[in-house]
């Protein structure tokens, strides 16, 4: 019975969910992201996410990042408006919530004590749609009292030793996704979990394993541009699970079509926002 609900996110049953631009659209209807991200020698994650949030149809993106990153992200990333941090280096506070319509917190911004005082203040200060990644994943695992304080239908997207980190050891990659399962019940949250056939498991303990990618999607920066995509289709209204499901089969796509272009040695995390298409 447990099982019966375990399924295979396809080619047939996702695609179709691709909202269509209408023809009287503007930037308006497309939300305003918020990307939180960055720190000292780690603005590349920033970038990433920044670059791949801005290639999956987004109206707006705002980057709030430490004060080193302004020209990093004002020269990489052009479309990209970006709000600074009073420090230079690290996150020590955050920037006001009006206006998003989604957040992406986590690529690239460390574990400093005043991190995590600015990430507590992000949670009790914003509603919006959120989708939480890297140390945003290390902080909460430090700091287990603030997930009680995540939005319901918060996505979190750990690689295996972040969720290692979130939920203790587990014995095999079976049993992690029946310990998301649990969480994802308690807390009313998504979980992606990352890897060969990444597993979305919902708040319903209903499991999605996805059928895209390849192993040439195992080089640093990857998992900066599945998050600037998740918060991307969030941004634009995709209600949380699909965002999560369309956003982690779209990410694996561009992977393959990256391998299929350059070979799996040679793919760098760059190359799949390259390779993103949201045509049907
Ligand atoms: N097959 C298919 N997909 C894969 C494979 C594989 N063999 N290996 C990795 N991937 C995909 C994962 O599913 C995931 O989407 O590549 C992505 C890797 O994401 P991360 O592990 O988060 O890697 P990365 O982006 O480099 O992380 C950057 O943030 O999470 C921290 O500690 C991490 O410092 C690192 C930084
Ligand atoms: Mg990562």
């Amino acid at each position: 019975r447990q099982y019966s609900d375990f399924f295979l996110t396809t080619r047939e049953n996702l695609p179709h969910l691709i909202k269509k631009r209408g023809k009287y659209s503007h930037k308006g209807t497309f939300g305003h992201a918020l990307l939180v991200a960055g720190s000292y020698g780690r603005m590349g994650a920033a970038m990433l996410s920044a670059r791949a949030c801005l290639r999956s149809g987004v109206g707006l993106l705002t980057a709030y990042v430490p004060r080193c990153g302004y020209q990093v992200l004002q020269t990489g990333a052009p479309e990209t408006m970006v709000l600074t941090d009073p420090d230079d280096e690290v996150l020590t506070s955050i920037p006001d919530a009006r206006q998003y319509s989604a957040i992406g917190v986590g690529p690239g911004i460390g574990t400093d004590e005043r991190t995590y005082y600015a990430f507590q203040m992000l949670l009790s200060n914003f509603s919006a749609p959120m989708v939480l990644d890297a140390d945003a994943l290390n902080l909460l695992a430090q700091y287990p009292e603030l997930m009680k304080m995540l939005p319901e239908n918060t996505i979190l997207t750990p690689h295996p030793r972040e969720f290692q980190r979130l939920a203790g050891k587990t014995a095999n990659s079976l049993e992690a996704i029946g310990v998301a399962r649990d969480l994802a019940e308690k807390y009313k949250i998504i979980f992606c979990l990352k890897g060969a056939h990444t597993a979305v498991v919902l708040p319903d303990r209903r499991v999605y394993f996805n059928p895209t990618g390849n192993p040439g999607m195992a080089t640093g920066g990857t998992g900066d541009v599945l998050t600037g995509i998740i918060v991307a289709l969030l941004a634009q209204g995709y209600a949380p699970d699909i965002a999560a499901r369309l956003g982690v089969f779209k990410h694996g796509e561009a992977g393959d079509r990256a391998a299929a272009i350059r070979s799996e040695a040679a793919v760098i995390a760059s190359d799949l926002i390259e390779n993103l298409r949201w045509g049907k």
